[in-house]
This record gives C-alpha cells, structure tokens and sequence, in this order.
C-alpha cells in the first residue's frame, strides 16, 4: 500500500507527459520556401498553436529570426513583435514582412531581449538556451499580465513549472506556461517543499486516520493534504496564499483521484477558520509559528494535533519531538481545553 501509494503521488506531482500536436502538411508546401524555411515555419506555428494565439494577441518573438512575428501576423491575425536582432537580420526581417503582406502588423526591434519592455505582451515565444531562459525568467514574472501565454522550445524556464508540455513537428519539445496572478500579499515564508517520506513521518507522528481532517497551513503544491487522502483516505484542507500554488496542488489532485477529498483555499492562514479541523500540519517558521499559538488553541478542538517540521512554538512546549530523515526536528502538540 505505502509503495502504491507514494509511487501515484510522485507520478502526480511530475511534470505533465510529453504529447505530440497535430501538423498541418499543407502549410507553405506550395509557395517554392526552402525545406528549412518551412520547417521552421512549421515550428513556429506548432509554438503558436499551441499559445491559442488568435485575433488581437500581441505576440513577442524574444531573440527573433523573422519567422514567428510573420506567421503570428499572416496567420492568427495577431500584431507581433520581433525583439533582439542585429541591425541587418531587422532589416532582411523588415523585407521579408513586406513581402509577406504583414509590414503593418510586425515590427522588428534591433536591441537587447533583456531591457526590452514586453509589458503588452500577451504572447511570448523563446527559442533561446538554458542560460537565457534563466536570466529571462525575472524579467518575464515582472513585466508579464496575468494570462499571458509563454512557449519556449527546447528549454525550460529554470524551475518554472511548465503548465503543458508538447512536441513539435520537429520532434523538439514545446513548453508552456500562463502568467498566474500574484499571491495578494507576500507570503511569510516562500515555498519549499516537505520531502514526501517527511510528509509520511508527520502524518504518522500525528496518527492520522481516515475519519482526520488535515489543514496544511501555507500548502504549498498540496502535497500533505494529498498524501493525507491517498495514503490514510483523511479528508484534506489546504490554504495557500499563492494562486499558482493552489491551481498546481488542484491539478495534482485530481491526477492522484482525491479530487473529493481535499480541497485548496487560495488565502491566508491567519484568516481560516480552524474549528472543523483535527489535525493541522506546518512548515513555516518559527516566527509564524508563534504567531499562530493563540490561534491554534482558540480554535482548534481537544484532542487536535498539530505537527511542525523544523520549527517549534517557542514557549509552547511540545509533547514529542522526533528526528525526521533530513536531520530536522518534528514536534508534536495535541490540544487540551480545560
Ligand atoms: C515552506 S512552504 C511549505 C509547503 C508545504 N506545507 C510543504 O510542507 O510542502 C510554505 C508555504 O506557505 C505559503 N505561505 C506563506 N505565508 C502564508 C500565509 N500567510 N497564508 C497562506 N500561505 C502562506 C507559501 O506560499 C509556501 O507555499
């Protein structure tokens, strides 16, 4: 069962498999293009597709050759961009624009990728390096809108998970994110995660059954709730103020089938209610933890457990500490009223 069970949560919280997208032979096999042209073109337009570019995007082709702005243009009816040539690739995309019938809607930006605005994006495309991808990934959190699509090929944006992953006509593979809203305020401690044979050892530390409700306060991409459900079939509650977090720990449910048995609050942990919940599981700070003390006892009801990783409640003793496997501490309290 444990095996079962831990080998369907990892496979859950993967990144989603590799599929392979439609391609459209037809497209420009009759207008005389050199077979690299049209091959890139029909990545190009994979990249495209697979964006759901339409009608009244506007597409950046970050480090451009002429191909992606043309297409976004000729093809989706979107106004596109080409950002990063140097002077004499602008100026062969510029004709070639021009003699595709697009000069209106692409203009080429000869410059830096890196210090150009894209802050009306709602398209971006890469086709960069590893290397870029990273030093982009900054620029693109903070220019970006919520929504706007990104699709690189080839690479990945550090450790940016990607929403889909596809393969080109090419047989190279395609990512692509949504730009998520920000969390609503800066979260109290920024996201990492429980390794899931801790998150195993905390929920046995708490003894949880399958009549618990677990909270998970901060839940990152829902791994405790979900492991809660799978492994022990407790109900599950996660909070979490950041919006990516949560739409990752919804999709991740679902892929582990207990979709019905937990459920994410997008919010702050200062501001959920507590009574309904038997077990509360953390992984915050020190400092938030003794914040919370009053919280947690005014709350939760007798026998409620509550576990931290790493942390404890300052001068709230706990009733059992135990060595996790990383070498961190985890510390047990159960409530009791008078
Ligand atoms: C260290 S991570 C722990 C994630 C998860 N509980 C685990 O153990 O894998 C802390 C999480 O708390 C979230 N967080 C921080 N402050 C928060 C707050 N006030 N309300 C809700 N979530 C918060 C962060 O976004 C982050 O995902």
């Amino acid at each position: 069962m444990a095996t079962s069970v831990l080998a369907c949560a990892l496979i859950a919280l993967s990144p989603p498999r590799t599929q392979t997208i439609g391609v459209d032979d037809r497209v420009h096999q009759d207008d005389g293009q050199q077979p690299a042209r049209v091959a890139r073109e029909r990545v190009s337009r994979d990249m495209l597709e697979l964006a759901g570019t339409r009608a009244g995007d506007i597409v950046y082709d970050l480090g451009s050759l002429d191909s992606v702005p043309i297409l976004a243009a000729r093809n989706f009816g979107a106004r596109a961009y080409g950002v990063g040539l140097e002077a004499a690739q602008a100026e062969a995309a510029r004709r070639s624009a021009r003699e595709r019938g697009v000069a209106q809607q692409v203009t080429f930006i000869e410059g830096n990728l890196l210090t150009a605005s894209y802050s009306e994006a709602t398209v971006v495309t890469l086709d960069l390096s590893p290397g870029l991808n990273l030093i982009l990934e900054p620029v693109l959190h903070r220019e970006l809108r919520p929504g706007t699509r990104i699709v690189s090929r080839r690479f990945g944006i550090g450790a940016w998970r990607a929403d889909r992953t596809v393969q080109a006509s090419d047989g190279t593979t395609l990512y692509l994110w949504t730009v998520q809203r920000p969390p609503a305020r800066e979260p109290d401690i920024f996201f990492v995660p429980t390794e899931q044979a801790i998150v195993e050892q905390m929920l046995e530390l708490a003894g949880v059954k399958s009549d618990d409700v677990v909270y998970d306060l901060g839940s990152g991409d829902g791994r405790m709730v979900i492991i809660a459900a799978q492994k022990y079939g407790a109900r599950g509650v996660g909070v979490e103020l950041d919006p990516a977090l949560v739409r990752t720990s919804n999709d991740v449910a679902a892929a582990a089938q207990v979709g019905d048995r937990v459920r994410f609050i997008e919010g702050d942990l200062f501001d959920v209610d507590l009574s309904d919940a038997t077990v509360v599981t953390l992984f915050l700070s020190q400092s938030v933890n003794r914040r919370l003390e009053a919280k947690l006892k005014r709350e939760l009801r007798t026998g409620a457990r509550v576990v931290s990783h790493q942390f404890d409640m300052g001068d709230w003793p706990p009733e059992r500490t135990v060595r996790a496997g990383d070498g961190t501490s985890l510390f047990l309290w159960t409530i009791r009223k008078p």
